[in-house]
């Protein structure tokens, strides 16, 4: 109790001020012990460690009904998504997930296209493009292909546009969460149309089902039909973090130009490919931390927490932690070289088990993904310009500032 360290001020504004590293300080602030804050006006504990994702992640201390603030449904992830439910209602939306996103076959045919689409994007190019834009359009072609959802070029470019809004402007008042709420009504409401039109043809999922017809009759744990705006939130809780990708494809070129001695091998060796992706994961700042609320009256390392505590589990700062990770701020794709992350050892995605717990369901996929297209960008002729690559850590969700312009070797280039 002796090492519960409190701030009786409310914290939101620390953590718009300073972003990825409110969390880490605040708990360095607080020495070994829980650390007390209170965010949105609710009362919060700080959780750190792998033995707080233990905790986080067992539902017996942990629900998520109502643990998300209504701006970030509202941009983010939507209102009635997986994020949000609890126990078997949960686990039977998550199947949906689960099964689609993990299986192999799925996985490889989604690289596939990604693979295609961005050789297709590169090829015989020239001038000077935006990497970040880029790929965030070659995933929204691939996606939305690979999900069922038949897109004319001009939505297509809608759909990359959108995404990417909405992942941008969760966390931030103002005009980018503006727009962020704005693609996602615009997106929610073309899906929406999409869902509606194959139920009134009524022809089922059929035996190989594409996400979009997997979703369209996908029944909940009550037996019924998801309504069509929770199904469209559901299919772009599939398309929109796949466009997200290319947050972690821009780091990755990020880390490419910073250390080019990584080049030779990640275009020879899938390996060290893997192993890059997993660097760039761990590295790079993208989820700064995940919300909960207690779920009882329950304890955390000898502190009381009452039912409805908010619960934050550092992500960021764990990706950091130097008693984890030896010389933490080194990129070094080595320390995964031959070695899978456990499980709850390197939590970008979150932690726990995915098929059980809300772990993110697109873990593979992203790996996957990040892996054929950092090394596609390992041999990409191109050169990089003067530019102002900074990340800055208050800014969430970071990037380079630049978004990474490069400057393509083919005609014109
Ligand atoms: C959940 C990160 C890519 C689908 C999550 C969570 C995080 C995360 C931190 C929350 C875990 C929790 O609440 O405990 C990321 C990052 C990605 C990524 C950084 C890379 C861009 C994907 C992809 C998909 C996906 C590619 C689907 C194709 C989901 C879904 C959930 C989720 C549906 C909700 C799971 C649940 O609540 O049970 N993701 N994700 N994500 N992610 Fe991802």
């Amino acid at each position: 109790m002796a090492a519960l360290v409190s701030d009786l001020g409310d914290s939101t504004a620390a953590l718009l001020l300073k972003g990825y590293t409110w969390l880490p300080d605040r708990l360095r602030r607080g020495g070994a012990g829980p650390v007390r804050t209170r965010l949105l006006g609710r009362p919060a504990v700080a959780l750190h460690g792998p033995e707080a994702v233990g905790f986080f992640y067992d539902e017996r201390n942990v629900r998520r009904r109502d643990a998300l603030p209504g701006p970030v449904l509202d941009t983010l992830f939507g209102r009635g998504a997986v994020h949000t439910l609890d126990g078997e209602a949960h686990r039977v939306r998550k199947a949906l997930f689960v099964e689609r996103l993990t299986d192999a076959e799925a996985v490889s045919a989604l690289v596939e296209r990604v693979r295609e689409e961005w050789r297709r994007a590169f090829e015989a190019r020239g001038g000077t493009v935006v990497l970040f834009d880029e790929a965030a359009l070659v995933l929204a072609r691939a996606v939305s292909a690979w999900a069922g959802i038949a897109l004319s070029e001009a939505w297509t470019r809608r759909l990359a546009r959108d995404a990417v809004a909405m992942v941008d402007g969760f966390a931030t008042p103002g005009p980018r969460h503006l727009r962020a709420r704005v693609a996602r009504l615009r997106q929610q409401r073309r899906i929406e149309r999409l869902v509606n039109r194959r139920r009134s043809h009524g022809d089922g999922p059929g035996p190989a089902p594409t996400v979009l017809s997997a979703v369209t009759w996908h029944r909940d744990a009550d037996g019924r039909l998801l309504d069509a705006r929770t199904a469209a939130v559901e299919l772009l809780n599939v398309v929109r973090p796949t466009v997200a990708i290319a947050w972690f494809v821009t780091f990755a070129a990020h880390a490419l130009h910073r250390w080019p001695e990584h080049r030779d091998r990640l275009a020879d060796e899938p390996a060290y490919a893997l192993a890059f992706a997993h660097e760039v994961r761990r590295f790079y700042p993208f989820a700064p931390f995940l919300g909960g609320l207690a779920a009882r009256d329950t304890t955390w390392q000898g502190t009381p927490v009452p039912e409805g505590t908010m619960l934050l589990l550092d992500v960021y700062g764990h990706n950091h932690d130097p008693a984890l990770w030896p010389d933490p701020y080194h990129f070094h794709p080595d320390r995964f070289l031959g070695r899978a992350p456990g499980a709850d050892e390197m939590i970008p995605q979150g932690g726990g088990d995915a098929a059980t717990g809300h772990r993110c369901p697109g873990e593979d996929i992203t790996v996957a993904v990040l892996k054929a297209l950092s090394a596609e960008l390992a041999t990409l002729d191109h050169t990089v310009p003067d530019q102002d690559l900074r990340i800055s850590l208050r800014r969430i969700p970071a990037r380079p500032r630049s978004g990474f312009r490069m400057t393509l070797g083919g005609p014109g280039g």
